[in-house]
């Protein structure tokens, strides 16, 4: 997986000096690097622009990495919903995607992921596009929220799912969401709403699709 992923990066990664100063930037202010990896950036900013969608909704902004490669799918014309518990990372992010020129396209509600997008279920909003990458032990919980707030057909992607490989290789270290991980897994291979695989990119990727 190691090997594979760094061949990836390593064939496919073009310098982007934008993104490398958000690192600096997550690192100087004493945060985890816990950003996606390059290519997963890079896989976010392709499935938004794949597939259209122009009103995207985050969980988990930390310094605002892959809010910058989900606003680059949209370019110009879209919005960004981006969830943090911590105020001080949404400020951060503010900043870098202020930095990237999508400043005013990126709204950050931050507090408890849970309860923003029970303020968003009210305010009857509707996403297109959506990207779960917060903490492990409510990624069925967000599903269930992406669902409900899903236009037909819109996306619903989520990062490690592959737990550093310990979802499938027994001798891989356990983590302590593995377990978590295999049933959010199992969980959206057969939802009855969606259509998804899993790709194994960075630390693994789920897309999927909401049924029209
Ligand atoms: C893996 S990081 C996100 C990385 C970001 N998506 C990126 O790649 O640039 C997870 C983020 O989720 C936030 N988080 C953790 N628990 C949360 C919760 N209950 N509600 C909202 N955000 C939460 C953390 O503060 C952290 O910034």
């Amino acid at each position: 997986m190691k090997q594979i992923n760094s061949y990836i990066d390593s064939v496919f990664y073009t310098k982007d000096e934008l993104l490398e100063e958000v690192l600096s930037s997550i690192e100087e202010n004493g945060m985890r690097s816990i950003s996606v990896s390059p290519s997963t950036g890079k896989l976010l900013t392709l499935l938004v622009s794949i597939s259209g969608a122009k009103n995207v909704l985050e969980i988990g902004a930390l310094g605002g990495y892959s809010g910058i490669c989900l606003a680059r799918g949209f370019g110009k014309e879209g919005t960004l919903t981006s969830l943090e518990l911590v105020e001080d990372y949404a400020t951060l992010a503010h900043q870098n995607l202020s930095k990237a020129g999508f400043g005013d396209q990126v709204s950050y509600m931050t507090g408890e992921a849970l309860q923003s997008l029970e303020k968003l279920v009210s305010d009857n909003k509707q996403f297109d596009f959506f990207f779960i990458d917060a903490d492990k032990d409510n990624y069925e919980n967000y599903l269930k929220y992406c669902i409900k707030l899903a236009e037909p057909g819109a996306l619903i992607v989520a990062d490690n799912v592959l737990a550093g490989g310990s979802v499938a290789d027994q001798s891989a270290k356990s983590k302590r969401y593995t377990e978590n991980m295999k049933k959010f897994n199992e969980m959206v291979a057969n939802h009855p709403q969606l259509e998804s695989l899993l790709i194994p990119i960075g630390d693994g990727l789920t897309v999927s699709k909401v049924k029209e």
